[in-house]
């Protein structure tokens, strides 16, 4: 019988921004660990992964900078595979989707279920920018929001009240290419009747039942229970893969119908033909790690494609990850709230495995966890330095001291059965928390390891012994020299940096052989141990004070930008004419009282000098109205006036929409009086 295959796949990034810590802690860590480890057992196992190029968010940062979508993909795409590669992310191909080999498997695949009629051909009524030509995605509408009255909302979402949209339920819609009114048209989609495979997929998730993390079952119930609808699977657009339907020539494939037939492209260019054993042999196993933001897509929408076709193997797993986040804020790319793995890599060079220690001991496993500097120092000074870097060191420095670093006999055995019942239920306890998705549980296990090591150097205290007994000293070093042995396979996971480190402290070739996993070490007799040096250096104090101030640093830097960074529409050149017809003033507020049943809509009356003002504002959660009358504020006049809530609003009060969520008036310098323009 053939050898049970593993397919593990690791989500493929959108190409449109370094790596960051969130990302690695949620999905490329545990997935690299796992995949270490069961390399390490000797398992047929695959790691595939590679960058997301295509979708909506790559085509605006290419609009935004002013270059061509293929110049971003093509930057993130080589930043981000040299720093997963420098991190030991050890995938087995980091792909693409813009490559030629996956746009032809998912235009195939697209064409599969397409001739075996699955699609519903549905017309819809899609925002069209005449101006520009072309439909919009719904990322490119913005418009003022129903909910909260926020004035740039996009068609999916309102930033500001955290609403999910239709672009149609935008007031007032404008397109962010052209800035114009976009205008209803009728337009053809294929949609995949997700509804057909409800029954389908109910019985596929809920045998799952015991066997994935309460998180990600959860999630994929509550979506069954909601009931599923056919969901489009083209969008008409021009960066992706062209739909292969004659006469579909401006629309391309929905990028979560590509994406995760990126999986699959990335094993054919890995393995030929033989790809398919690890997709559709009887005998594979696919395991996704991803983010909790994906589970739908690879517990419903994903296998419901593959059930469609025919054929494929459905995930065993998806061990989906919670977030990570920053000195107690959320991470943001737009923001530059993050710790991007390239850059620590220049801060810190050669502290891989110090960071890859941090992250899986934090993992967001069961629920969203922080990253603070201040705990990155604390878990490197206090248990990789003190614990397991102090135990490798003093072994290796007694050595030296009173051996001359010589193996005067092979090693294999320890001289004490309760050495080897200590390293047996380490393998064990790894073996039991990896198998079961628990990193962070086998890095204790491993950890726990080098503790017993310590104690066992404390309590026998062989720099003692070895004043009256030579051999007797040794015995104990020699079976701390096999404790650190196993050490280094058990660590191989997690901290491979690490586990190379002390095989060269064993005197031992760097070989292309894995460590052996649970069986019998060898050191041969004769072997001399080089001089010692330390596994681990400590993090200082000063250290942390830079990353804390840079990481503050870069992010007020970005407020300044906050059009660009906050992936705003890169708003069209407009004439001096067009300025000019903008009647602002300054004004103050006379009066300020909530909207009945508004909670974000305040109503105001606002002297601006010619005339008093009505005007309906969404900023009553950011301030009280018994404090506003009095203040000095900037109204923009000549707004078509708007009824809201059953009140007339004149105009609008221009506010500050600020990085840290606050609003804050846009104000005249002191001395400027009601009606005075602003030009
Ligand atoms: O959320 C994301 O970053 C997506 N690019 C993940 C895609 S995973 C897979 F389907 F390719
Ligand atoms: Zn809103």
């Amino acid at each position: 019988m053939s050898q049970k295959k593993t397919l593990v796949t690791a989500a493929l990034p959108y190409a449109n921004g370094p790596v960051h810590i969130g990302h690695i802690a949620g999905c490329y860590l545990p997935s690299d660990i796992y995949v270490r480890f069961l390399r390490l057992l000797g398992e047929d196992v695959k790691f595939v992964c590679g960058s997301d190029e295509h979708g909506v968010p790559i085509t605006i940062k290419a609009r935004n900078e002013g270059v061509s979508p293929l110049q971003v993909v093509d930057r993130y795409h080589a930043l981000m595979g040299k720093a997963f590669a420098d991190l030991g992310i050890s995938f087995d191909i980091y792909s693409r989707t813009s490559s030629d080999l996956h746009k032809q498997t998912a235009s195939d695949f697209f064409r599969h279920l397409y001739d075996s009629k699955v699609f519903i051909e549905r017309e819809t009524e899609q925002y069209y920018d005449a101006t520009a030509k072309q439909f919009l995605a719904d990322r490119y509408i913005v418009g003022t929001c129903p909910k909260c009255n926020h004035d740039s909302a996009y068609g999916d979402q309102c930033e500001a009240c955290g609403a999910s949209l239709n672009p149609t339920d935008l007031i007032n819609p404008r397109s962010m290419l052209s800035g114009a009114q976009p205008e209803l048209k009728k337009t053809v989609n294929w949609f995949l009747p997700l509804d057909a495979y409800q029954d389908q997929l109910t019985n596929f998730i809920q045998s799952k039942k015991d066997a994935w993390k309460s998180n990600v079952y959860g999630q994929c119930m509550s979506w069954l229970q909601q009931g599923l609808q056919p969901r489009a699977m083209t969008r008409d657009l021009d960066w992706g893969v062209p739909v292969p339907v004659e006469g579909a020539d401006s629309k391309v494939l929905y990028v979560w119908f590509d994406a995760p037939i990126g999986y699959i492209s990335a094993t054919k260019e890995l393995l030929g033909e033989n790809w398919r054993d690890y997709w559709q042999g009887e005998d594979t196993r696919i395991v996704h790690f991803i983010g909790k933001d994906n589970i739908v897509f690879h517990c419903i929408i994903f296998p419901a494609m593959l059930m469609a076709h025919g054929g494929y193997a459905l995930p065993e797993n998806v061990p989906a990850n919670e977030f990570l986040n920053l000195e107690g804020k959320k991470i943001s790319t737009s923001r530059n709230w993050a710790v991007w793995v390239h850059e620590y890599l220049e801060d810190f060079p050669g502290k891989m495995d110090e960071l890859r220690y941090v992250l899986t001991s934090i993992a967001p496993e069961t629920g969203d966890s922080e990253f603070t500097w201040s705990d990155y120092q604390a878990r490197v000074n206090n248990e990789l330095v003190a614990i397991l870097g102090n135990f490798v060191n003093r072994v290796m420095v007694l050595y030296q001291k009173f051996f001359d670093g010589l193996l005067d006999d092979s090693l294999s055995e320890f001289s004490s059965d309760r050495h080897q019942e200590a390293v047996d239920q380490t393998y064990h306890a790894i073996q039991g928390s990896l198998r079961s998705y628990k990193f962070k549980q086998g890095l204790a296990a491993a950890m726990d390891l080098a503790r017993y090591g310590n104690r066992y150097l404390t309590e026998t205290e062989p720099w003692k012994v070895v004043k009256e007994d030579q051999a007797a000293a040794r015995v104990i070093l020699n079976d701390c020299l096999l404790l650190i042995a196993h050490l280094r396979s058990a660590l191989y996971p997690f901290l491979p940096f690490t586990a190379s480190k002390i095989l060269a402290m064993l005197g031992q070739e760097e070989s292309s052989e894995l460590p052996s996993w649970n069986s019998s070490i060898f050191l041969a007799k004769g072997t001399r141990l080089p001089a010692p040096s330390l596994l681990f250096a400590k993090i200082e104090d000063s250290d942390m004070d830079l990353q804390r101030k840079k990481l503050e640093q870069s992010t007020t830097e970005v407020a300044g930008e906050s059009q660009e960074i906050n992936l705003e529409p890169a708003k069209p050149e407009i004439s001096f004419e067009d300025f000019q017809k903008l009647d602002i003033r300054v004004g103050t507020i006379i009066s300020a009282e909530k909207v009945k049943k508004a909670d974000k809509l305040l109503h105001l009356r606002v002297d601006v000098g010619i005339k008093t003002v009505e005007l309906v504002s969404g900023i009553a959660e950011h301030f009280s109205p018994e404090d506003l009358p009095g203040t000095t504020v900037t109204v923009l006049l000549n707004l078509a006036p708007r009824k809201i809530r059953g009140i007339f609003s004149e105009g609008m009060v221009l506010m500050v929409d600020g990085v840290d969520n606050k609003l804050r008036f846009l104000q005249a310098q002191d001395g400027a009086s009601p009606g005075e323009v602003i030009s």
